[in-house]
């Protein structure tokens, strides 16, 4: 989604915005600009395609010097990707310059209505309907014409504002759409994330929806939508700037598929003391844990796979039944839901529009939610009855993997501390199991360290035109993960089917030599998944097989087997997906394409 970043100091604006839009790179953009103010007017250039094309453009941000400006990485949603629709957006006399990330819905209302009002558009875009509406509004006050818009659009926003007479400072608003702000000795930003200023600083405030910032080189002040000023406390960001880098690897997915050895047993040492789990950030207690009689998952994309996992291994685990929904149809179903069910929304990002429309929707009906969330202070992380984090760290590929793994482990010990609760594991079982799960950090290294036979294997399906993943059960949730990671950096239609599924419509899409990866971790289905396997070699299918260590009577089966350590079988997503990650990576890496940002593809998606 969209990128801003501004700045306002004793240096230079333009090279400052331009480098943290470089950091803002993955999550995914179409064109980017950037305004300046030079000492007498605000400048503004842009250009669709990278970056790199606005960086040479401007000669670095030389070009346009200047302590002052707003820079933006579009995600085209309004109009084309072009020069025209890239942000910033002016006014008519190019007096105010504006960014915005996010979707105004009553943009045709407003525009038809300042067009009756004579003002020109020249863009496609709804963001040009803020920079018309501020001139409208703007007497001379630009705290007031900024209230007085917000309180007009309807939608989701984050803006920055420069105002060319006022040339010292730089607003700041946001409503369902990620802001934040940073200051150090020398002046203040404001950015989507904070990998784009955390070069510069490690002080950042999480912005509140309507809140107000206006910045100055030396001074921060908070207002709210009633313009009265706001006391906000910073948050001092743990996490070095390296985690945000590449660090040697040829991708950032690459690198983060390495990390997950790491970030697992970091979540175990966080959450397992003294033979117990104890998530201290989780603030239910024991009492709160009983009383659950019914669980919502809801996430989108890979965050909903791990909630499909979550939803077998809760139900073994703590006898407590739970539904799994995508997040965009679980805001409109109206669910049949009491208070004493629990709604858990589970977002890398914590910014997520619909997961987190789906989560206001709740709150609102007195439904308690608990977020699983990677990034600390994002929306779903605030606003969240209760929540869990995923220690991860910063994931900057679009394709998720090491958040994933860490959703995975933190649905695990969440199962294990519900079954405790209701008496449905005893000491032992609990005991056994949480060995199991100190053994994983070392599994999953282990099944890394094999990636040259995956890659190889992978040059080969470098031309498929489709390929299938199948399993049955926690098999099917691991498959569901492993098509989408293949697909959305390859390119290759990929699906995923539950195993006993197929001959019911899906098999008359096998030919000759299509890739069938076989998910087989589970023991109790193991018969069942190899008599699919065998319908689709039958019809000519070349089958992969991803089973446990000791099934070797698969290789009668398959063409084709990559065995996984041994586990508790509710963690053998895990190790499964593993394999099945190297897989997708290596083919889009053979295919040659982009694969830390992938076509179409944001990282957060933070509009509807
Ligand atoms: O930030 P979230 O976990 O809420 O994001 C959900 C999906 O957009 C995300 O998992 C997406 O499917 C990834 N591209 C998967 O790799």
């Amino acid at each position: 989604m969209c990128g801003i970043v501004g700045y306002i100091g004793e240096g230079q604006a333009a090279p400052i915005i331009l480098d943290g839009l470089a950091k803002l790179e993955y999550r995914g953009y179409d064109s980017a600009g950037i305004a300046v103010y030079d000492g007498e007017q605000i400048r503004i250039k842009k250009s669709v395609g990278r970056l790199k094309i606005l960086v040479e453009l401007t000669h670095n941000g030389e070009m346009l010097p200047g302590n002052l400006g707003i820079g933006h990485t579009r995600w085209a949603t309004h109009g084309a990707p072009t020069d025209v629709n890239s942000h910033p957006h002016y006014n008519a006399k190019e007096t105010i310059a504006v960014v915005h990330n996010g979707i105004i819905e009553n943009y045709i209302k407003l525009r038809n209505k300042m067009e009756s009002k004579g003002y020109k558009f020249v863009s496609d875009t709804d963001t040009e309907v803020l920079a018309h509406l501020l001139d409208y509004y703007y007497k001379g006050n630009p705290l007031e014409a900024i209230t007085k818009v917000m309180h007009r659009v309807e939608g989701s926003y984050a803006l920055g504002v420069v105002f060319a007479e006022h040339p010292d400072r730089i607003f700041a608003v946001r409503k369902a759409s990620p802001l934040i702000v940073g200051q150090n000795s020398e002046g203040c930003f404001i950015a989507s994330d904070v990998p784009a200023i955390l070069k510069y600083t490690r002080t950042v405030y999480f912005m509140e929806n309507q809140e107000v910032a206006c910045l100055q080189k030396n001074k921060l002040t908070f207002y709210s939508a009633d313009e009265e000023v706001l006391h906000k406390e910073p948050v001092t960001i743990e996490w070095d700037a390296q985690a945000a880098e590449k660090g040697g690897y040829e991708h950032y997915m690459l690198k983060e598929m390495y990390e997950q050895p790491k970030v697992l047993e970091e979540t175990l040492r966080k959450c397992i003391s003294h033979g117990d789990i104890r998530i201290d950030e989780l603030k239910m207690s024991e009492s709160d844990f009983r009383s659950i009689n019914k669980i919502y998952i809801v996430a989108c994309g890979s965050s909903y796979h791990a909630g499909v996992t979550g939803k077998y291994v809760i139900e073994n685990i703590a006898r407590v039944s739970v539904e799994v929904d995508l997040a965009s149809e679980f805001r409109y179903r109206n669910p049949i839901i009491d208070d004493k069910s629990l709604v858990i929304v589970i977002s890398q990002s914590g910014e997520t529009a619909d997961s987190l429309a789906a989560m206001a929707d709740m709150r609102a009906k007195g439904i308690k939610v608990t977020g699983i969330v990677n990034v600390v202070g994002s929306s779903i992380a605030r606003d969240a009855d209760y929540i869990m984090y995923t220690w991860a760290g910063p994931e900057i590929a679009v394709a998720t993997t090491k958040a994933y793994s860490a959703q995975l482990m933190a649905l695990y010990l969440f199962a294990m501390k519900l079954g405790k609760a209701k008496g449905t594991i005893d000491s032992e079982v609990f005991s056994g199991m949480l060995e199991d799960l100190k053994l994983l950090p070392q599994q999953v290294e282990f099944l890394l360290s094999n990636r040259s036979k995956i890659q190889k294997f992978a040059n080969r399906y470098i031309g498929a035109k489709s390929i299938f993943f199948i399993g049955r059960g926690i098999d099917y949730a691991i498959s569901l993960e492993g098509s989408l990671k293949l697909k959305e950096i390859s390119y290759i239609h990929s699906e995923a089917y539950a195993a006993g599924e197929l001959k019911h419509g899906t098999i008359s899409l096998i030919e000759e030599g299509t890739l069938v990866a076989c998910v087989a971790t589970q023991e109790h289905l193991y018969k069942k998944t190899i008599s699919n396997m065998v319908e689709v070699k039958a019809r000519g299918a070349f089958v992969l097989a991803v089973t446990n260590e000791g099934n070797y009577d698969m290789e009668k089966e398959a063409d084709y087997v990559i065995y996984i350590p041994k586990t508790n079988p509710y963690f053998a997503n895990t190790l499964a997906i593993i394999p099945l990650q190297l897989f997708g990576y290596y083919v889009a890496v053979g295919k040659g394409c982009d694969v830390d940002k992938p076509r179409n593809l944001a990282k957060s998606v933070t509009v509807e």
